[in-house]
């Protein structure tokens, strides 16, 4: 598997980072304002994530997808692990990520990946997104905001 950054001309992935957030309107924001990187195999896109300038010296992981097939199988968090030494190399001092309220396994894998709570964003998906959200039986109202400090 081989992670390279998407080329401007390419066309980006949609139906991946669609796994990650139903709203276009938000991945095509994050996808202008954003570098966005694929991990290939055999010549298949498989797997996405966006890193976003969040402030200075602060970078957001907005998106992160692996297609279905490939998912369980450590792609996520060779993804994760990618951005954390890519933010560290392009001198941020903090990456950021956010996730539902709902989402457990996503939770656990941040948290497993060095991540910390930092706080609660209140009812941002009943604010930002028009259909109701539900996983595992939970709906997903609050955006749960993780960081990590990126060392020197
Ligand atoms: N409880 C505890 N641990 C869990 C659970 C759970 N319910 N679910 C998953 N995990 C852990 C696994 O044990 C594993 O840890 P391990 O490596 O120590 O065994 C880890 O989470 C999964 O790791 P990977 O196999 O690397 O994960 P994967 O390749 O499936 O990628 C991802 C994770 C990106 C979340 C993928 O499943 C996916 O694309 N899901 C749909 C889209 C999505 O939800 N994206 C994230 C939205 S938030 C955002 O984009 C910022």
């Amino acid at each position: 598997m081989n992670i390279r950054k998407l080329g401007h001309s390419e066309p980006p992935p949609l139906n991946l980072l669609l796994l990650a957030d139903p709203s276009i309107v938000f991945i095509k924001d994050y996808l202008n304002r954003g570098d966005t990187y694929i991990a290939e195999l055999n010549g298949e896109i498989i797997a996405a994530y966006i890193l976003l300038a969040a402030r200075p010296g602060t970078c957001e992981i907005v998106n992160i997808a692996v297609s279905e097939k490939h998912q369980g199988a450590g792609i996520g968090r060779k993804l994760l692990q990618h951005a954390i030494k890519l933010a560290f190399q392009n001198g941020n001092k903090t990456l950021e990520i956010g996730t539902g309220n709902s989402s457990i396994g996503q939770l656990a894998l941040y948290q497993k990946c060095g991540f910390r709570i930092t706080g609660v964003d209140k009812d941002f998906f009943v604010r930002h997104y028009k259909e109701d959200i539900f996983e595992n039986e939970i709906q997903c109202r609050d955006m749960i905001r993780l960081s990590m400090d990126l060392e020197r």
